[in-house]
């Protein structure tokens, strides 16, 4: 915690808050850097630190910036945003997500990650349970995997049956084809890491008491299917892929660099302008002597 001054001027305590936002910033950065040291035993190489950290976080602000810009005109506008993050376990689509959230209104932009259907969802149509978490107008909805799960974990690990996979294959453009057509703008992103760096993020979660939750049995199983994914994400990937809602690759080996590309290239999406907000003033708040003694 930023230490504040108890009687500073209103500008110091600005800035004291300003300066709490690069803490928590400063914190999630630590959190993912902690183990770096421990895996130096473990690994040869560790993640490549290609930007400066203040250069890093100046640039996120920026574009958490810019976000929120976004946010006030797909709230003026009504838009129906959809974004989708997918790509295999620790590519850093949670990671990704929390910068996008972190300084926007959860009621505008809001996260769908749903876990593995229940019996009952399991006999509905696929997409079913995706269709209830779109947006209205006036919101933005990030999906930390998506229904895309059926040609990729689903396929891999035996849920499903080769003829699922394929009637989702023939569903995917209509269905996607339908959600545009509807007025949803629909982005799709696949968050792409090589074998090795997939094996030294593991190895740090394994290591890592705060992380180890992380690593489920599924994750564990994918590593020595590695080259099953890559077919089943070849696949996906290729006929998916359609005009109306296309595939970006998001390099992800660096997570930094990766965060600040995919933000940038989401803000590049949408065609938003500023809006000018009047300008809030504060009201006098009326006090009442006998609750007065402290902040409340
Ligand atoms: P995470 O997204 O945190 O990596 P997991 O690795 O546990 O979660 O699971 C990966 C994906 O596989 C999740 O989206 C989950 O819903 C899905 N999944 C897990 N078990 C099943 C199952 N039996 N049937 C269908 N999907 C499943
Ligand atoms: P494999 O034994 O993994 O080489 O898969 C043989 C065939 O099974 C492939 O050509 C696919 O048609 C199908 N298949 C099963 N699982 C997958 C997968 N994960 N990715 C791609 N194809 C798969
Ligand atoms: C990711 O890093 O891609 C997501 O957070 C999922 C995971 O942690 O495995």
């Amino acid at each position: 915690m930023t230490k504040r001054p108890p009687n500073g001027t209103i500008h110091d305590r600005i800035q004291a808050e300003m300066l709490d936002s690069f803490d928590e910033e400063l914190e999630l950065e630590i959190d993912d850097d902690r183990l770096d040291a421990l895996t130096n035993e473990f690994a040869d190489h560790t993640e490549e630190e290609t930007i400066d950290r203040r250069v890093y976080f100046k640039e996120l602000f920026r574009l958490q910036g810019e976000l929120v810009k976004l946010q006030t005109w797909v709230q003026h506008h009504k838009l129906k945003v959809v974004v989708i993050f997918e790509g295999r376990d620790s590519a850093g689509k949670g990671g990704v997500i929390k910068r996008i959230t972190q300084r926007l209104n959860p009621r505008v932009c809001r996260v769908a990650a749903l876990p593995a259907p229940n019996e009952r969802e399991r006999t509905q149509w696929y997409f079913q349970r995706y269709v209830s978490h779109l947006p209205a107008g006036g919101e933005i909805v990030l999906f930390d995997r998506s229904w895309y799960n059926r040609a990729g974990v689903e396929r891999v690990m035996g849920f499903c049956t080769e003829d699922d996979v394929e009637e989702f294959f023939r569903s995917v453009p209509e269905f996607e084809r339908m959600l545009v057509r509807s007025g949803i703008i629909l982005i799709k992103y696949w968050f792409s890491i090589t074998d090795e760096q997939q094996h030294l993020r593991f190895t740090m979660r394994i290591h890592d008491p705060l992380k180890q939750w992380k690593l489920s049995p599924m994750d564990v199983e994918s590593r020595s299917r590695w080259e099953q994914y890559t077919k089943a994400k070849e696949a996906m990937l290729e006929r998916t892929h359609i005009p109306e809602a296309p595939w970006h690759l998001v390099e992800a080996d660096d997570k930094k660099k990766a965060r600040l590309n995919c933000i940038a290239h989401l803000l590049e999406q949408i065609p938003y302008q500023e809006i000018k907000q009047d300008r809030v003033v504060l009201p006098a708040r009326v006090r009442n002597p006998e609750y007065s003694r402290g902040p409340i």
